[in-house]
């Protein structure tokens, strides 16, 4: 079995990539990835350098990059790789275009030339939009797509071109979209692993707006196990949502941090709100649960002590991200919204 993993340098495709390796899913791995300013090699460390996976590094935009990485005998490609992060996605957008639109489709032609056997595209529960925060419905499958940031509208761009080359083209594709993730060698922009390594380096935990917007939090290894439940056995064509029946609001979030870690709960401080703020998030996986056999394990007040555990023992790897170009963005984005 050869498998493509893209984006397998970030947060979700490094533990898919090390949890692989290591648990022998498949004979072959190759790694593609353009190391961006989240992409780091040192999240593939754990694993060392043997036989059983290489790395590329590539664009997947760039098809003479995607080419030299699938080959005819290439099984799978799981395909990671994305601008991720919300926020720069409003600072900015034409980087999410390029990559999760225009990559994907280039991924896709080169899987159809190379006669790929399985196409695994991670997507995104944020591709629904939002949910009223006063109701109990959730994400499912059939929810129409309602994007509401350029993150989202890309990601759900991308879905749109992987199921167009499954129904023009027969190719063999798989759509996962997991809510929001958790978990160790998380890039420190995102709000757990920044509020943990900023409560652990007493500066201000910068909370958006009221803090009441909820979200559905899956440890990441709960997430890569579902992607390789969609490999093995999801249907072609199919769309598989992973939650973890657990929302949180994010100011209960921060609370806990704060209280864990015996710091002074006034580091959290109301900043403004991000711009079209989604208030809620919350997806049901009843088909993951009932076609994949794939459930969650256990829910995030559970994991959250082990999880700071990790981030207080690598302290070397966040603060050498956030040393590093990392900084920029963050005066830029946290002057700008100001308490
Ligand atoms: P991440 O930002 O940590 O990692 C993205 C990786 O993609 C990096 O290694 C980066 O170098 C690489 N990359 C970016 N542009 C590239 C390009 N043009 N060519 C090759 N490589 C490129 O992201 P993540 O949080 O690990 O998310 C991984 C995937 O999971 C994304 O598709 C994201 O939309 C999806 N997802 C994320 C979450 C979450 O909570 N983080 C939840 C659901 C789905
Ligand atoms: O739902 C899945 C999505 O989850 C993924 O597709 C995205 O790639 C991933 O980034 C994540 O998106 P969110 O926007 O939900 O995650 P983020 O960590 O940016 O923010 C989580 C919540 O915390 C959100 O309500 C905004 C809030 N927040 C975030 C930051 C960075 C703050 O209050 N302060 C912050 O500084």
């Amino acid at each position: 079995m050869r498998w493509v993993v893209t984006g397998g340098a970030g947060f979700i495709g490094s533990h898919f990539v090390r949890t692989a390796v290591t648990e022998g899913w498949a004979d072959h791995i190759v790694v593609l990835d353009a190391l961006t300013y989240a992409g780091n090699l040192e999240n593939l460390e754990p694993i060392g350098y043997k036989d059983g996976w290489e790395f590329i590094r590539g664009d997947i935009c760039n098809p003479a990059d995607v080419e030299a990485a699938i080959g005819s005998d290439t099984d799978a490609i799981f395909h990671f790789a994305a601008e991720s992060h919300v926020d720069r996605s409003i600072l900015s957008a034409a980087d999410f275009v390029r990559t999760n639109v225009l990559g994907t489709q280039v991924l896709l032609d080169v899987a159809r030339q190379r006669g790929v056997k399985r196409f695994v595209h991670i997507s995104t529960d944020e591709v629904y939009g939002s949910l009223a925060l006063d109701d109990s419905a959730r994400f499912t499958e059939t929810t129409p797509l309602n994007p509401t940031s350029p993150y989202a509208a890309s990601k759900a761009s991308a879905d749109h071109l992987v199921l167009a080359a499954c129904r023009t083209h027969g190719l063999d594709a798989v759509i996962t979209r997991c809510s929001n993730n958790y978990g160790p060698y998380q890039f420190p922009e995102k709000f757990i692993p920044l509020f943990i390594t900023n409560a652990l380096d007493g500066t201000p935990l910068p909370l958006y707006g009221d803090g009441r917007n909820v979200r559905d939090w899956v440890h990441v290894d709960d997430h890569i196990r579902g992607v390789y439940r969609a490999w093995k056995h999801g249907r072609s064509g199919a769309v598989y949502n992973f939650g973890g029946d657990c929302e949180r609001a994010n100011r209960d979030i921060a609370a806990r941090i704060v209280e864990l870690l015996h710091v002074d709960p006034a580091l959290i401080q109301r900043v403004a709100d991000r711009p079209a703020h989604d208030i809620r998030y919350a997806t049901d996986a009843s088909l993951a649960k009932k076609e994949l056999g794939w459930i969650p394990g256990p829910i995030i007040d559970e994991r959250l002590p082990e999880l700071i555990s990790w981030y207080r023992d690598h302290r070397d790897w966040w603060q050498n991200i956030k040393a590093g170009a990392y900084r920029d963005y963050y005066e830029r984005m946290y002057g700008r919204r100001g308490s």
